[in-house]
């Protein structure tokens, strides 16, 4: 029924030093760190291991070495407690992160998917079924915000640092370029982004950067954001869609959040927005897709793999 008994998250903090996730790290903390976390989840839930009745776990897209940790551990838990289990997309995880959220919610859905590694406009039209409208061509929207904010010298992930410092920031001290903006497309670009802002740093002082820091980050926040924004409304208004909802990481910026909130009360549209906890990576998302395929008699075969660039596909 939509309600989340537990849903605990580890965040690998070792990666901040090293600017990105350094997967060989990341897989070696995921073995460390699983079993005390689906004890701590079964704890909090006051729930014993052996009255679970169904298991999902991430198989694709991500880093395959974190992704087998996972996948492993469960295909053991299916053996052991003789229960089914099922595979689910992430990204489709992030979807009904956003849906998790909502008291109510109907399809079809225009949705905006941004994350580390993925911006996608999705039209959902009804539970596990999507028409993916757009996509990067290059790198993702938070790829953007983190490799910009390793630029102006912030650590890892920088998405939500940028968005504190822009806050005070005024976002047209700089233009910096809106990628695709001139296309009838519903694809983004972001690697053009990045290098304005590496050329825009090049011949400036560390003294004027420093003065100018919230400028910055806002004008940079901006190009990265507007273009999402109207993107993602053009979609809603071509497909005669009234309901818009954002899911990912990036869904926690609160620019992001205020201007589409905005756009969508004047255009009349309903805006699903998720909770913050459920914007970033969580395992409640990925049980929640789980229950759907479930409770449809959809399960996996102990032979699933992992996929690291696993495709959102429709599963009805
Ligand atoms: O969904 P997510 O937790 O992991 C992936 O599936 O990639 O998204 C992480 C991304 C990072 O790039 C991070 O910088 C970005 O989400 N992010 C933000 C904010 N919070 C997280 N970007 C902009 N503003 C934020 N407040
Ligand atoms: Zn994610």
């Amino acid at each position: 029924d939509n309600s989340v008994l537990s849903n605990i998250i580890s965040s690998q903090e070792i990666h901040s030093k090293f600017g990105g996730v350094v997967p060989e790290l990341a897989s070696r903390a995921h073995i460390r760190l699983i079993m005390p976390i689906v004890k701590k989840a079964l704890l909090k839930a006051k729930i014993d291991l052996a009255e679970i009745e169904g298991l999902a776990v991430t198989n694709g897209p991500g880093l395959v070495g974190a992704l087998l940790v996972g996948l492993n551990y469960v295909k053991g838990l299916s053996l052991a407690l003789n229960t089914p289990f099922v595979g689910v997309n992430h990204m489709e995880g992030h979807l009904y992160g956003t849906l998790l959220s909502q008291k109510k919610y109907k399809f079809p859905i225009i949705f905006l998917v941004v994350s580390g590694g993925h911006t996608q406009i999705v039209l959902m039209k009804d539970n596990l079924s999507y028409d993916i409208l757009g996509q990067t061509r290059d790198d993702a929207v938070g790829e953007a915000f983190d490799k910009g904010g390793k630029m102006l010298g912030l650590g890892y992930p920088a998405g939500p640092d940028i968005d504190k410092f822009a806050k005070k920031g005024d976002k047209s001290f700089h233009k910096f370029p809106h990628g695709l903006t001139k296309y009838e497309t519903y694809d983004f670009s972001y690697s053009g982004l990045k290098t304005s802002l590496l050329v825009f740093l090049q011949d400036k002082s560390p003294e004027y950067i420093e003065k100018h820091f919230s400028d910055i980050c806002a004008s940079y926040q901006a190009a990265a954001i507007d273009v999402l924004v109207n993107k993602t409304m053009k979609a809603a208004k071509d497909n005669k869609i009234d309901r818009i909802g954002i899911a990912g990481g990036v869904a926690a910026n609160s620019y992001l959040r205020t201007e589409l909130k905005k756009k969508c009360s004047e255009a009349g549209k309903e805006f699903y927005i998720p909770e913050i906890v459920y914007c970033t990576d969580n395992a409640a998302m990925i049980a929640r897709v789980g229950l759907e395929y479930l409770q449809l008699g959809k399960v996996s075969e102990q032979s699933l793999n992992a996929f690291p660039s696993l495709k959102l596909s429709s599963h009805r």
